[in-house]
C-alpha cells in the first residue's frame, strides 16, 4: 500500500486558509490533517468546528481531525456535523476511551487513537481492533515546527509489528517534525500515513508534498 501524506493546516497561512487548502488538495494530499487544540490538554488554541465547516466545501479530500482536548467526547458530534472523515483522540485525555471510540463510530466517522511520545504502545494496543487509525506523536503536541523525536522510532516499529501480527485493519500514522530527513525514518519503521505541517506549508506546497512523498516511498520500498 502506498504511503499517504496528510498536510497539517496548522502551518498554513490562516489569512488565506481556503487557498492553502485548495493548493494542498491540488498537490495530491491524501488527507488534510486538522489540529484541534483547547488550551487545556495542550498550551495552545487553534480551530473549532466553524473553521472545519468553512473549508469543507473547498475539497473532497478526507478531513483527518486530531483532537488535542481534555474531553474529546464533548466534541464528537460538532466535528462530525462539520464534516470530518476521521477523528483521532488521545488516550491521555480525560475520557472513557472505549465509549468515545464508539460515539465516533456511531456518528459515522472513523475513530482513531493518539499516543503522546512518552505514552507506551501498550496503552493503545487493546483498543486497536475497534479503531481505524493509530497516530503516534513524534513531538509533544501543541505546536508545529518542533524537532522530531528519534526516541519514538522503536514505538512505531512495535505498533507496526503488532498491527501486522494481529492482522488489524488499523492504519499507522505519524505526526510531528516530519520532513525530508525524517520521513524516510518513519516510513522504514512502518508508518502508513505521514502528517506534515511546516514540511509542506505555507509556500511551495506542491513541490514540498511531492518531495516528501518520494522520500517516504523510497524508504518504504527498502523496507518491503
Ligand atoms: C502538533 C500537531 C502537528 C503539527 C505538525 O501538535 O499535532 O500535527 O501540525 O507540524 P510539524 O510537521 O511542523 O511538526
Ligand atoms: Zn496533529
Amino acid at each position: 500500500m502506498a504511503i499517504k501524506i496528510a498536510p497539517s493546516i496548522l502551518s498554513a497561512r490562516f489569512d488565506r486558509l481556503g487557498e492553502q487548502v485548495k493548493e494542498a488538495a491540488e498537490a495530491g494530499a491524501d488527507l488534510l490533517h486538522i489540529d484541534i487544540m483547547d488550551g487545556h490538554f495542550v498550551p495552545n488554541l487553534t480551530m473549532g468546528p466553524a473553521i472545519v465547516k468553512a473549508i469543507r466545501s473547498i475539497t473532497k479530500v478526507p478531513f483527518d481531525a486530531h483532537l488535542m482536548v481534555t474531553q474529546p467526547q464533548d466534541f464528537v458530534k460538532a466535528f462530525a456535523d462539520a464534516g470530518v472523515d476521521d477523528l483521532t483522540v488521545h488516550v491521555e485525555s480525560d475520557h472513557d476511551v472505549r465509549a468515545t471510540v464508539k460515539a465516533i463510530r456511531d456518528v459515522g466517522v472513523s475513530p482513531g487513537l493518539v499516543l503522546n511520545p512518552a505514552t507506551p504502545f501498550d496503552q493503545a494496543a487493546h483498543y486497536l481492533p475497534d479503531v481505524d487509525l493509530l497516530l503516534v506523536m513524534t513531538v509533544h503536541p501543541g505546536f508545529a515546527s518542533q524537532a522530531f523525536r528519534q526516541d519514538v522510532l522503536p514505538k512505531i516499529r512495535e505498533a507496526r509489528a503488532y498491527i501486522d501480527k494481529e492482522q488489524l485493519a488499523c492504519a499507522l500514522q505519524v505526526d510531528g517534525g516530519i520532513n525530508l530527513d525524517t520521513a524516510p525514518l518513519v516510513a522504514e519503521a512502518g508508518a502508513d500515513i505521514l502528517v506534515s505541517g511546516s514540511g509542506i506549508f505555507p509556500d511551495h506546497v506542491k513541490e514540498n508534498l511531492r518531495a516528501l512523498r518520494e522520500a517516504a516511498e523510497r524508504a518504504a520500498y527498502r523496507r518491503r
